[in-house]
């Protein structure tokens, strides 16, 4: 099966590109945004009919949350209308495809991790495209899944990780909120988990479409940064502050911990413990220098 990963240079897309070596039964086309935009419909239908593809993993999207507030047009042709056109092209030409969204669809309102037919109620311009993205997923025929993801990092790319290991070389202590609560997730353990369902031989949405993927615990971003900082053996003090005094343009969901059961019983999966991916993680980068 011949798998096209869209938004290939991102930090999902460069995670899947890493492990690709290990799916010997899947071969692969990776696309970062020069090679395929997404947006362009003629040219997606182009692209998949010459490489002969069988299946998408689709990695791109309009990730800058606050920018995304003012610039509603841009996140929702990438998050939305790109979506319906790797939609069509699935539904015509039978294709799997695999697209990832967000725990952004829900306002943050929750106290117990979310299942994945909680009411969505996104807060914010990057949610609310997300969600019609995955709109286009679910009202389509074709043998498509969406998976939720939350507070993504990786080796790879701009994260939360990595702003914390450069700002805490910097500067002698940091304020980090405390009041906000989710699941960090390794970009590489969710990479493994497209991968895994993409190499069986059952229809990928034989049990439904939607699933919610993310480490295993809960922390605020407090914690993980103060977890970044001793495993990276970073000497910055961490001091939690309030969402309130750390404005940003776009509102975040104070609570986003999601419900991983349906993903983990469906395709037979372990979920690693947030903070034994962050190592191997930390480790990972260390050793790449
Ligand atoms: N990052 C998080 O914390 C987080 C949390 C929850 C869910 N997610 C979801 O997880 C998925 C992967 O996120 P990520 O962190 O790997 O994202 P990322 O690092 O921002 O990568 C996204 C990639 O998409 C590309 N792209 C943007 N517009 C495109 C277009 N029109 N056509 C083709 N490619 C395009 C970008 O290219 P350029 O660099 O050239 O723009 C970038 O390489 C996304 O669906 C995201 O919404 C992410």
């Amino acid at each position: 099966m011949k798998i096209l990963v869209t938004g290939a240079n991102g930090q999902l897309g460069s995670e899947i590109k890493g492990l690709a070596e290990l799916y010997s039964n899947l071969e692969f086309v990776f696309a970062g945004r020069s090679e395929l935009d997404i947006c362009n419909k003629a040219n997606v239908f182009e692209f998949v009919s010459k490489n002969q593809i069988d299946g998408i993993i689709n990695c791109a999207a309009y990730t800058a949350v606050d920018k995304a507030e003012t610039h509603y047009k841009a996140a929702e042709l990438v998050n939305a209308t790109a979506v319906g056109n790797l939609v069509s092209v699935a539904e015509e030409q039978n294709l799997k495809l695999i697209h990832i969204s967000t725990d952004c669809v829900f306002d943050g309102n929750g106290h117990i991790p979310y299942v994945e037919d909680f009411e969505v109620s996104p807060i914010g311009v990057y949610g609310k495209t997300k969600r019609f993205g995955e709109e286009y997923v679910l009202n389509s025929e074709s043998e498509s899944i969406i998976i939720r993801t939350s507070w993504l990092y990786s080796i790879f790319g701009h994260n939360f990780m990595k702003t914390m290991l450069l700002l805490g070389n910097q500067r002698d202590e940091i304020g980090v909120v405390f009041d906000q609560v989710g699941t960090p997730t390794y970009a590489r353990d969710l990479a493994q988990t497209c991968l895994g369902i993409l190499s069986r031989k059952e229809k990928i949405n034989g049990k439904g479409k939607l699933y919610h993927y993310s480490n295993e615990g809960a922390v605020s971003w407090y914690d993980f940064s103060k977890a970044i900082m001793e495993m990276g053996k970073v000497d910055c003090r961490v001091n939690p502050i309030e969402t309130k005094d750390y404005p940003t343009l776009a509102r975040r969901p104070a609570y986003s911990v999601m419900d991983k059961s349906k993903i983990k019983d469906d395709f037979g999966i372990e979920i690693p413990y947030w903070r034994d991916s962050l190592k191997e993680c930390i480790l990972r980068l260390k050793s790449k220098g």
